[in-house]
This record gives C-alpha cells, structure tokens and sequence, in this order.
C-alpha cells in the first residue's frame, strides 16, 4: 500500500524528470478477456485525456468497453478534487457501485484521478470504502495493467499512489474520443500554487514534454485524418520554462501551426505568462484559432494578491486589450471564484466592473470551495453561503447577457465549422464549433461529419448557435 500525503506533494524536488517509453508486459495481454468495462470520467480536460490513455491500457489488455456501467465487469472512476461538488458526485456514485458489488462481488472497483491523490479522501476509502479494489493515482496510470493483475490474483484493496511525480511517460496507448479533434498533453502538473487550488498537489510539479514528442504525436494526428489538436496543461504558457531549453510556448505554438493541421487550439492560459510573442504568433497563422480561455479569477488586486495569481486587474486588462487588438475577432473566455475568504461588496463589485469592461463571449463561475491542504482553506471568512449564492448569481445574470449578446454580432454572418456528431436531441442535427469556440447547431446530413464547413448563422442563443451551411 502506498498512501499520498499532502507535505510530500507540495514538494518541488530538483529532480531532473527523465522520460520514459510504456510497454505492455506480454503477460497481461489477455487479462480482460471476456470481461467489459466503464471508466467515469468527472472534471476538466485532463481528465478525458487520461481516461483516454486508460481506456487504451484496458483495450490493451483485452478487456471490451461497454456503455452501461451497471452491467461492466470493471468500473474505473477517475475523479476531480477541484470543488466541493465534484467530491460529492463521486461519493454519490460510489453509493450506487457498493449496492453493484453487494449484488455482484465479482465486479471490480478502481478509484483514480485527482481525488486519489488526497490524504484526506484515501484514509476514508482504506477505512469505509474497503470494498473498492484498487486506487491508482495521476502519477501512475502506466502501472495500471500490473495493479489489476495483482488485484485479480489476490482480490484484496490495493491502494497505489505517489505523492511526488515520477518520469514523463511517453508513448501511452490512446483511445481517442473523437475521430477529428485530439488533445495532446504538452506539459504536466502546476507550480503557481494559486492559494485556493489543489492542482498542483494532485498534478505534481510542472513537467514539459519535449517539443519532438508533442510533434511527432501531431504529425501521427494529421496522418490520421485529424482536423484539430487541443495542446493541454495547467498552465500551457509556461510551457517550456522547465526545460531549461530557449524553446517557450510561442515557439511551440509557431511549430505545431507551421505542422499545417486544420485548427491548432490550447488550454489553460495563466495571464501571467502571457508574453507578447505569444500574441504574435496566435495572430500570425490561420490555423492558430481566435479563442482564448484567461481565467481572472476576481477583479479585486485585493483578492487577487490573496489568491496569489500573481498579477493585478490592471495587468490583465492591459493583456486583454493586446489580445483583441492583435487578434482579429478573438473571443475570450474566463473563470471567475466568487466568494473567496472575506470578499467584500466593494470587491466583488470591482468582479462585476471588469465583466462589464471585457464583454466576455462566456465565463465559467464558481463559489469558492476550501481544499484541504491549501492556504484559502485555513483562512477566516466572514460571507455568509447566502451571500456568495447571491452574488454568484448576479455575475451569472451578467455573463449570460454578453454572452447573449456576442452570439446576436454572429447573427446572419459565415462561420467556418467543424461539424461533429450528431446533437443529443435531434438525430438530424449535427454539431461542431466555430474557429472561435461557439457552439453551433445544423441540420445537415451526416456525410459532413469531420469536416469543417461554412454556416450562415440563422438563430443565436445564449449558449448556443443554429446555422445552415453553405459551403459544400
Ligand atoms: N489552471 C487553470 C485552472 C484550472 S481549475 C488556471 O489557472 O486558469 C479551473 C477553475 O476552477 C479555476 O480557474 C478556478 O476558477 C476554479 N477553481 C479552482 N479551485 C477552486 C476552488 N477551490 N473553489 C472554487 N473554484 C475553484
Ligand atoms: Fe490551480 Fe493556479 Fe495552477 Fe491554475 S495556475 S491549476 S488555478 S494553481
Ligand atoms: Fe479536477 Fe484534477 Fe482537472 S482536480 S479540474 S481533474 S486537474
């Protein structure tokens, strides 16, 4: 048994992080064979991506994926820690499984994620949740196979996680989610240690991949047929800094545009690391798309110096406005915490004035939630639930309304599309987002799935576009 612990985690070792190739041992070929499975995937993209890599390692080991996870054999649950309610979701599913496994105790339980590497969470699986079988954390998910194998063999609980990062593990098996849109991860972890997030201790120290991985893996995606790649991490434009190369994020993003696919797109963006070569080069190339996601978190230098972002409303501003300046028709979104640790009306306000400044095209919010372990957790607050449920939904009323009134400018307009699959409503209906990240709906047929297509936006809504298409 191998526990995490948060001391450790918080830990940044000079280590030097090598790379290392996954094989599958022979001897877990055939594992799965004739046994189904499901992984639950909950919070960011992240997340999907592992569990793509997870799916694959389960493939790989010749177990069949399924969709009902009541009838799966294995049901892996990789899970996020960034909120209260994710948390929640979880435990609330591992109510339904303990009921599964009362039923049918040959199913097997995996718990994984960044829930797996809390303290906090695993004491209470070792000790209430014995009957989940193997927890594996987001340091090692290329030891999966032999953790299952183990587990089979010996059928007892087997908890395995690291608190510190081990090696980049390259050439992990992938099973995509989608045919035309791929993420690829260009670096792991976080070191900004904003003071309310557990990222960087579930996430581990910020490692880079090296640029000859990340392009290699687009150039396989091209070769596929791949119209759009998602470059991920915590913190994409620090990519690089730990490498101690002079290669950063602008120089990355300059070469997996010039690789000549269709839509090159990046998340998270921290404003700090920001820099002007950055701007230049999403404004220089076409397959760079206009969309950018700049979390503010608050519009208080107050709260923001509490949080410990690092920069000051006027900061950012001055990034936003370069970015609409040299971008032509970007559209931004962000995340904002309300409710921080002794927010006031005046702060809050101050939220409020740089919303109705930036206009933004969306925004994702959030009532702060302590973490345990990180430093917001342990500070006073003097706001009432009340209170922070109000003002989050007055922001929520704020956001819809420009976000309403940015999709009414797409109104009659043409928009190039990536269209996708079909909507979950109507079986005529595809779907696909603009190169600026709106979502639009079309009835068309099927034959355009994969491909992107001019649409003439007919209908706006707050969350969504309809369209019919043009270009054939
Ligand atoms: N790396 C990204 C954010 C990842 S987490 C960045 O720095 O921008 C996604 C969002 O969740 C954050 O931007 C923040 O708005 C929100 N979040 C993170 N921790 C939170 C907490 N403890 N309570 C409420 N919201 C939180
Ligand atoms: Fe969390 Fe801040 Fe790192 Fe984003 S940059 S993952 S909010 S610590
Ligand atoms: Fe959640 Fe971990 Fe992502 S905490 S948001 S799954 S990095």
């Amino acid at each position: 048994m191998l526990k995490p612990n948060m001391l450790e985690a918080r830990k940044r070792l000079s280590k030097k992080i090598e790379t290392e190739i996954f094989k599958l041992d022979p001897s877990y070929k055939n594992i799965g064979n004739g046994l189904t499975y499901v992984v639950k995937t909950y919070g960011c993209q992240m997340n999907e991506h592992d569990s793509e890599n997870i799916e694959a390692i389960l493939d790989a080991m010749s177990f069949e994926k399924i969709d009902d996870y009541e009838k799966a054999d294995l049901v892996i649950l990789n899970t996020c820690a960034i909120r209260e309610n994710a948390h929640n979701k979880v435990f609330g599913l591992l109510g339904r499984l303990k009921h599964l496994k009362e039923e049918r105790p040959s199913l097997i339980v995996g718990f994984c994620g960044c829930m797996a590497q809390e303290e906090s969470v695993i004491t209470e699986i070792s000790q209430k949740y014995k009957w989940i079988d193997i927890v594996f954390g987001t340091h090692n998910i290329h030891e999966l196979p032999s953790i299952l194998a183990k587990n089979i063999k010996e059928k007892i609980q087997d908890i395995e996680v690291y608190s510190i990062e081990g090696n980049i593990v390259e050439k992990l098996p992938v099973k995509r989610a989608s045919k035309y849109k791929a993420w690829v991860n260009i670096m792991y972890g976080c070191d900004k240690f904003c003071t309310y997030c557990i990222v960087p201790y579930t996430r581990g120290k910020q490692r880079s991949r090296k640029k000859d991985d990340i392009l290699e893996e687009v150039n396989e995606l091209i070769k596929n047929g791949y119209q759009e790649v998602t470059l991920l991490g915590q913190n994409v434009n620090a990519y690089g800094k730990d490498l101690n190369v002079n290669y950063d994020m602008a120089s990355l993003l300059e070469d997996v545009a010039k690789t000549g696919i269709n839509r090159v797109r990046f998340v998270t963006s921290h404003p700090w690391d920001f820099n002007d070569k950055m701007i230049d080069v999403i404004a220089k190339y076409d397959n760079i798309m206009p969309y950018i996601h700049l979390p503010l978190q608050s519009g208080s230098n107050r709260i923001l110096k509490l949080m410990g972002r690092r920069y000051t409303k006027e900061s950012y501003l001055k990034l936003f406005d370069s970015l609409k300046a040299k971008i032509p028709n970007v559209a931004i979104t962000t995340d904002i915490i309300v409710g921080f640790p002794n927010e006031t009306d005046e702060d809050f306000k101050e939220t409020l004035d740089v919303v109705n400044y930036c206009k933004y095209d969306l925004a994702y919010t959030f009532i702060f939630s302590p973490r345990v372990g990180t430093p917001a957790a342990k500070m006073k607050d003097n706001v009432s639930l009340e209170e922070k449920e109000k003002r989050l939904q007055e922001l929520n009323t704020l956001i819809n309304k420009y976000a309403k009134e940015n999709n009414l400018k797409y109104l009659n307009k043409v928009v190039p599309v990536l269209l996708e699959n079909t909507s979950e409503k109507d079986a005529t209906t595809l779907s696909g987002y603009t190169d600026t990240m709106k979502l639009v709906n079309v009835k068309a047929d099927k034959k355009y799935i994969g491909r992107i297509v001019d649409v003439k936006i007919t209908d706006a809504k707050t969350w969504s576009l309809d369209g019919e298409i043009v270009s054939k």
